[in-house]
């Protein structure tokens, strides 16, 4: 759904950001504005402020900031569509919407409709549940016997789906009512002497509610009081439950996240309970599924830090590799994400009880980053000491790497990578730009052609400084990635039109131009196209800034990052393009020289300088090349 811009303008006109601040954070006027206690970290002295005149909300110690639809977003885990209809229900104002035709538009109300009476219905078996559960002394004791007190019991209204086969016609008058099998609680059987047969589809099990992040049921998940199979049985896929995206335990958790400043990710409903109720509010759970990149980017709503928690058992490592997938495209440098082991007879429910919560909390410190994880994965079953087995390791280590966005993290893992596998990061980014895609047949099928004349060189390698000497030297002419440094720098639009062969080349040059690369690609990639002043603010992060200022002093005027792209722009990405192609071309030669120096010891060496050659003369194919050295 697309809301129109200028619905949201008056809205944002119409709401009052200290109002709507001031409804979730105690604030005292200060001055011009008002401050309080930030509500996106923990503090013990208030360094949020929020500025009427500016309607703008700003935190000194987190540096979050937003209006206030950012803040219904951040607080309460909205989407922005949810939000702007949140916002515009307390004005009554109705949400236009601007691409939908009139049927389009009553087709969403009436969904919109149905998702509460479908929530409605839920809240009211859970009500059900909930009282069935004081009456059933054999289900009460279970949880008993679990461990679970009567406080969290209510907290996360734990209830019993009695026994029979249509124990919710007590709670619902009409039994028949489409809506109860909507909703994934009634069981539509096959049809006898003409008559439809439906029943409860949890019968004689605990209930878990599940909960969306406003606190509505959406669904349940239901567990045997014994050994039957299935051990838990959950709502089906409905307009408003899917799996996929839903976490357990995320509304109960969402404050606790905040205060605790990360979320834990366990495997079971158990889990969730049990951790809450001795010490780790902040606990969610996915349900019965590997965790997606959905859940994750869910999580990371509410928090920057996650730590997932999985039994020690293979089972265990193989659901956090999983995760390791899903979480990966999300691990950007603000972000912090951890993997924790527990000893494999464990789960989190199983272990904080018998051991306690100091203990569950030291496991919760030693947890493994998740650069650390990603080495580990990649290294399983490799022989880091034999050159095949660093090849392979580096073999797996790639798509993993390849995923994650751009940024100082990245960088840094590059070249541990790198180091594991002993090459420079440059001949690790050769190396992966030139691997055969995986499963691929042909791979090192192609002859190799003994008697390769070597090109003719204008320049010679050069030796490196220490630790490196016995390496070629692959530095390009620094005019070059200051030319296009300039150029991005004033065109963001043109990360665009990079491929991801330019970016390896651009990323991986030596400081200051490679990190300002990954730093700029970063910004473009999180924030889009930002003006030369924003990013002047935003380079203070960087080693590389004194340069970047340097390239950039007095070419203001060059400055295109605007919102509307131009005849300018167009021209910079054009003459991007072709200081692009030089450049590859004279990387190309240098790795030719590289390849056919290492062929005098590894025969291999002379497929890779074929790649090269074939690559770099495929690329003064397309277009005019000049000198491999001289001015830009
Ligand atoms: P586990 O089998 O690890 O069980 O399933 P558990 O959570 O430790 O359960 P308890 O402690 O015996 O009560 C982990 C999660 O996988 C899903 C559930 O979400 C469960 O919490 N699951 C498991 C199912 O959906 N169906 C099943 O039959 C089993
Ligand atoms: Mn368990």
């Amino acid at each position: 759904m697309s809301i129109p811009h200028t619905f949201v303008q008056e809205l944002l006109a119409r709401a009052d950001v200290v109002d709507i601040v001031g409804r979730h954070v105690q604030l005292k006027k200060s001055g011009a504005n008002f401050m309080g206690l930030c509500p996106f970290h923990s503090e013990k002295s208030p360094s949020f402020s929020v500025s009427p005149s500016k309607q703008f909300y700003h935190c000194f110690g987190c540096g979050k900031s937003g209006d206030a639809l950012n803040f219904l977003m951040e607080h309460t885990g909205a989407s922005f569509v949810e939000a702007v209809q949140d916002l515009a229900q307390q004005f009554g104002m109705r949400v236009p919407e601007d691409d939908a035709s009139p049927q389009d538009r009553a087709r969403a109300a009436e969904q919109r409709k149905k998702q509460t009476t479908l929530t409605e219905v839920l809240e009211k078996a859970a009500l059900a549940y909930q009282k069935h559960l004081k009456n059933s002394p054999r289900a009460a004791s279970y949880f008993k016997g679990r461990g679970v007190t009567g406080q969290v019991a209510k907290q996360f209204g734990l209830g019993y789906a009695p026994e029979g086969w249509h124990a919710l016609a007590g709670a619902f008058a009409d039994y028949d009512d489409p809506l109860l099998e909507e909703s994934g609680l009634v069981i539509l059987g096959e049809e006898k002497d003409g008559q439809s047969h439906r029943y409860d589809r949890f019968r004689d099990r605990v209930m878990f509610p599940i909960r969306n992040v406003k606190g509505e049921c959406i669904g349940f998940g239901g567990r045997v009081l014994g050994d039957d199979k299935p051990k838990y049985l959950n709502s089906p896929e409905t307009p408003v439950f899917s799996k996929g995206r839903e976490l357990y335990g995320l509304f109960e958790a969402r404050n606790a996240i905040r205060d605790e400043g990360f979320a834990l990710v366990t495997e079971g409903y158990m889990d969730v309970v049990a951790l809450a109720q001795l010490g780790f509010p902040n606990a969610v759970a996915t349900l019965g599924t590997a965790c997606t990149p959905d859940h994750v980017h869910k999580l990371f709503r509410f928090t920057d830090a996650v730590i997932f928690s999985f039994d020690g058992d293979s089972a265990g490592r193989r659901a956090a590799r999983k995760a390791l997938d899903a979480a990966l495209p999300l691990a950007t440098d603000v972000r912090s994400v951890k993997f924790l082991f527990l000893p494999p007879e464990h789960d989190p429910d199983s272990f904080i009880r018998e051991h306690g919560k100091e203990a569950f909390a030291r496991f919760v410190s030693e947890s493994v980053p998740l650069s650390q994880f990603l080495i580990d994965a990649a290294r399983d079953g490799c022989d880091l000491q034999t050159a095949e087995g660093r090849a392979r390791f580096a073999s797996n280590a790639k798509p993993l790497w390849e995923v994650m966005p751009a940024g100082a993290l990245k960088q840094q893992l590059l070249s541990e990578i790198a180091d594991l596998v002993q090459l420079s990061n440059r001949e690790l980014l050769e190396v992966w730009q030139h691997a055969p895609a995986r499963g691929s047949r042909n791979s090192a099928a192609k002859p190799v052609t003994k008697d390769a004349e070597p090109p003719v060189w204008n320049e010679g390698p050069r030796p490196r400084k220490a630790k490196q000497s016995n390496r070629p030297n692959s530095r390009l002419p620094a005019a070059r990635a200051d030319h296009a440094a300039r150029i991005l720098l004033g065109n963001m639009a043109a990360f665009d039109t990079l491929t991801n062969e330019d970016l390896a080349l651009l990323c991986g040059l030596e400081a200051p131009h490679g990190p300002l690369f990954v730093w700029l690609q970063a910004q473009y990639h999180e924030h889009g196209v930002q003006p030369w002043g924003a990013l002047r603010a935003g380079l203070a992060e960087l080693a590389s800034q004194t340069y970047a200022l340097q390239l950039m002093s007095g070419l203001e005027m060059l400055d295109n990052n605007t919102d509307i792209p131009g005849e300018q722009s167009a021209e910079a990405k054009d003459e991007l393009r072709q200081l692009l192609n030089r450049m590859l071309v004279e990387q190309l030669k240098i790795n030719e020289t590289a390849a056919i120096q290492a062929a005098k010891t590894d025969p291999c060496a002379l497929l890779r300088y074929r790649e090269f050659q074939t690559r770099r003369m495929a690329l003064e194919a397309t277009g005019p090349v000049p000198q491999a050295t001289g001015g830009v």
